[in-house]
């Protein structure tokens, strides 16, 4: 009796102890366009802390690859879009590619590699088709390359598209198509992904419909809403993401392969840069998401589970702002590791944070300001020198930083580009109009960062070169 006693409480303790719950359908992304990254043994142990099994990655570099050697942290790594046109006319280039950032971490480093996303969004309207006939022939090198060395049957090609590859004429999934200009090159790639048991990869973005869209339903955009709802033949539609999804189903049983795995390969919810990305909203899509996927429920044509990574597990202050100002704010966590807001990756909609990096080191406690007392009509070019090396995008209507005024906007740029460049005091001068100061300056929901201190871009670079490296030091050390 005892020992059953035990066995329950201990099967409890499994269920409920640590980060034990986590749903095993839901990765992150984990990008690194920023100028402080994270160390990757950071960030591994961020992922283990908060029990998540599956990362995807938006290139192959090595010293982050190798991080994961020894876990069983399933690993998505990427070809950047720029790498396309090479890899898509040269067999050799794609040997080679897989040999370095594929063969190597599997054999050398166990590292538990299943996917390869050859480009990232590359049919996007906004690239005029630039990677339109590049993409489908670089993912049969990247796969013809895979199976050579071995690995084709646990590691998969496939391509992460953006939601904008199909389209529905009307606000029903049933009227949903492939985009008519990549027609064929869709149907290629389907039929590629089909036969070799790969999966279907695409991002999809609720608040790119509120954003893009003054008059959309704001409550269709999350899981909890009511205001709205859709039927299309037999199946009812309460929210964006489910009518986004089954326009996918529809398009690929038009195009005749029905069967396809989909797997979701970004979706998340911005905290800064525009007025409907807030903590509160973030936090609302992701418990309203998360309890989906905890119960296993996707859309009306694709019931079943689904995996999904979400996007993004960090800030990235280096992001293009070109789609808008929320780009660099998509992170669970701040671009330190810092989590933002209470999410429960359970799906249990408990209100608690997620787990923060350890480990991480700081510049020291001091911010560049706007000296008192300056002259404000002189501040136009310095302030667009501040914000054009720095990031402020958190100063716009809506957002965190929001009417600052003319000193404010001045001193929370000038800390940024100060902070960017590693606190230099040369950083914080601007015609003589900055000083340093050791009080924080941060007021209210703005926050006026201290920059980590990251090995990220130098490490990435010896990690690179390696021995190389180290042989100068040597040949240095002894000469001197
Ligand atoms: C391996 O991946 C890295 C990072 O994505 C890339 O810079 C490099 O060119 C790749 N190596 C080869 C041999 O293609
Ligand atoms: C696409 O075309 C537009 C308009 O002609 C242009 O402004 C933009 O720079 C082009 N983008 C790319 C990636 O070529
Ligand atoms: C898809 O799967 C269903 C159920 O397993 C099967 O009946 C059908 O033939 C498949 N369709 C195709 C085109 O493979
Ligand atoms: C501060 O900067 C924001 C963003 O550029 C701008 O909208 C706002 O008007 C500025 N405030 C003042 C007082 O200049």
């Amino acid at each position: 009796m005892w020992a059953f006693c035990m066995i329950l409480v201990l099967a409890f303790c499994q269920l409920h102890g640590g980060q034990g719950g986590t749903i095993p359908s839901i990765g992150v992304n984990w990008g690194a366009m920023a100028s402080h990254p994270l160390n990757p043994p950071i960030v591994v142990n961020m992922l283990k802390d908060n029990g998540i099994k599956k990362v995807k990655l938006f290139d192959a570099d090595s010293w982050t690859v190798s991080a994961f050697s020894g876990t069983d942290i399933e690993v998505m790594v990427g070809i950047p879009n720029d790498q396309l046109k090479k890899l898509s006319k040269n067999k050799d280039a794609a040997e080679k590619w897989v040999k370095k950032n594929v063969t190597k971490h599997v054999h050398d480093g166990r590292v538990n590699i299943r996917y390869v996303s050859v480009g990232n969004e590359p049919f996007l309207k906004s690239y005029n088709g630039s990677f339109v006939w590049t993409t489908f022939p670089a993912m049969q090198n990247i796969q013809r390359a895979l199976d050579k060395a071995g690995l084709g049957d646990q590691i998969k090609v496939t391509t992460a598209l953006n939601a904008d590859v199909y389209e529905s004429g009307s606000d029903k999934p049933s009227d949903g198509h492939f985009r008519k200009d990549i027609y064929s090159v869709m149907k290629q790639i389907v039929q590629f992904i089909d036969e070799q048991k790969s999966i279907f990869l695409v991002n999809i973005y609720p608040f790119l419909s509120l954003y893009q869209n003054e008059n959309f339903p704001h409550d269709y955009a999350f899981f909890d809403g009511q205001s709205r709802t859709v039927t299309d033949k037999n199946a009812q539609y309460t929210n964006v993401f489910d009518a986004n999804l089954d326009t996918l189903v529809w398009s690929l049983r038009k195009a005749g392969h029905p069967n396809v795995t989909i797997t979701i390969g970004e979706i998340g919810w911005p905290t800064d840069g525009n007025k409907h990305a807030n903590l509160n909203n973030a936090k609302r899509f992701y418990r309203g998401f998360l309890k989906k996927m905890a119960n296993k429920k996707g859309s009306p044509l694709h019931p079943g589970p689904i995996d999904a990574y979400l996007f993004s597990f960090f800030d990235e202050n280096r992001k293009s702002v070109a789609p808008g100002n929320f780009e660099r704010h998509w992170g669970i966590f701040r671009f330190d590791g810092k989590p933002k807001f209470a999410i429960d990756f359970s799906g249990k909609e408990e209100e608690k944070m997620p787990i923060g990096a350890k480990g991480v080191r700081y510049q020291e406690q001091k911010w560049c300001v706007l000296k008192k007392n300056f002259n404000t009509k002189k501040l136009e070019g310095p302030l667009s020198y501040a914000c054009a090396g720095g990031d402020c995008t958190s100063l716009g209507l809506g957002c965190s930083c929001q009417n600052l005024g003319v000193v404010g906007n001045a001193s929370y740029a000038f800390n940024q580009y100060f902070q960017i460049n590693d606190q230099s005091v040369e950083a914080c001068d601007f015609d003589g109009s900055a000083t340093i100061v050791t009080e924080d300056p941060s007021r209210g929901s703005c926050f006026f960062p201290i920059q980590i201190i990251s090995n990220g871009n130098m490490l990435r670079v010896m990690h690179e070169v390696g021995g190389l490296f180290i042989g100068i030091v040597l040949i240095f050390t002894t000469f001197v």
